[in-house]
């Protein structure tokens, strides 16, 4: 019997067909595939195709500003690079050559926590540019806590909570290949130097690495975590926090119950639970009881300037980037992820002079039509 795990790939773009052909297959299935069926990933994508744009003419359009405001921060535009880790299996210099990138295009950077290179080290390719930190709450306190305190003292100006990962979804076609990016030590950046994690350990590891790095994967994430447990992270910092994975307009009511400083709306681009809700089918609810106390930024589905555009218009503050950027960088390093922020910053700005929108927050849903 042949499995989900075995089929070819249908692939989404050209960019995704050159990765293809550019990696690694476990590397780039790890990418590309999602959880069980599938049926979130295509969710996502289908979410986007729904709504079609209804553009306003007649508006003087040779002025378009893509700028926007975060947590009193100025961006250049309304989207920033995922957290996404292990992307040394995309490309040798992994995050060091995205982080290049953000800089150079003032695209804020949210580094993972199963990042390959340390938060430090992409700190230091960033620079002065924004930059957050993307948290999976540890099982063991002390190591949550070292994370946190290493972000502050590196400059990071956010931190992201994943809270939709309390176990990791079923990945058919890892399985199928027996692949685990953390197993072979390509998302360990910030575990193997970090002095709480080495203080767990039996041995250093430079004595056992497979122990170090199952026991990364022993500890990375808690399916203990709760809204009374948020409370202990928020203890740790003053940084804004986000919670990145809020699909359901009850638990953005609790998030501004429990101060929650900004949400993300996303199923992990359909990576953890399959027939998830698409995140921008979840986002009109959601901006409805949020009424602007807090920004919503969404992701899992943005392809190009156009979903951008559509987000926006129902209700996104911003989004983040996932996989479009990581195809880059599996075709050409740095200058392929380049390549793919100017599609997408030219697609934006595009499409809102078509639409006659000629600022973020002229787009608004009556600029769509669902058919
Ligand atoms: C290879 C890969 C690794 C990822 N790693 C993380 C991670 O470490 N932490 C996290 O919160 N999300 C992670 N994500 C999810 C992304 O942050 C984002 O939610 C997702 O890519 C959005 O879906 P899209 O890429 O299909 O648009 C990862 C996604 C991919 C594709």
């Amino acid at each position: 019997m042949i499995t989900a795990a075995e089929i070819q790939p249908e692939f989404e773009s050209l960019l995704e067909r050159k990765a293809f052909e550019r990696i690694r297959r476990e590397a780039f299935d790890y990418i590309a595939r999602g959880a069980g069926s599938e049926a979130t990933m295509k969710e996502n994508l289908g979410a986007f195709s729904k709504w079609k744009i209804r553009p306003r003419v007649l508006r003087n359009v040779a002025e378009i500003d893509l700028s926007t405001t975060l947590f009193n921060r100025k961006l250049s535009s309304p989207f920033l690079f995922a957290p996404i880790g292990v992307q040394r299996i995309a490309h040798p210099d992994g995050e060091l050559a995205s982080a290049r990138v953000a800089k150079a295009t003032d695209v804020p950077f949210v580094v993972s926590s199963a990042a390959s290179y340390s938060m430090e080290e992409i700190a230091s390719e960033l620079e002065e540019s924004t930059r957050w930190f993307q948290l999976y709450c540890s099982l063991e306190d002390t190591v949550t806590k070292s994370l946190v305190n290493r972000a502050e003292a590196n400059g990071y100006s956010a931190i992201v909570i994943t809270v939709d990962t309390p176990v990791l979804g079923i990945r058919e076609t890892d399985a199928h290949n027996q692949y685990s990016p953390l197993e072979e030590g390509d998302g360990c950046g910030n575990y193997l130097n970090d002095p709480a994690f080495r203080a767990l350990l039996a041995r250093p590891p430079e004595a056992d690495m497979k122990a170090a790095l199952q026991k990364q994967i022993d500890i990375i994430d808690q399916p203990g975590l709760d809204w009374d447990e948020l409370k202990k992270i928020r203890r740790m910092t003053k940084l804004p926090i986000l919670l990145k994975g809020i699909l359901h307009p009850e638990d953005a009511k609790l998030a501004l119950e429990h101060n929650i400083d900004g949400i993300i709306v996303s199923n992990h681009g359909g990576r953890q639970l399959d027939h998830c809700i698409a995140s921008l089918d979840a986002l009109p609810d959601i901006a409805q009881v949020i009424q602007k106390r807090i920004p919503i930024l969404l992701d899992s589905g943005i392809r190009t300037g156009v979903d951008v555009f559509k987000a926006l218009a129902l209700g996104a503050d911003a989004v983040l980037l996932g996989r479009p950027f990581i195809y880059g960088l599996a075709v050409n390093g740095e200058a392929g992820v380049r390549q793919v922020i100017h599609k997408i910053r030219h697609e934006l700005e595009t499409s809102m002079a078509l639409a006659g929108a000629r600022t973020i927050q002229e787009i608004n849903s009556d600029l769509l039509f669902n058919s």
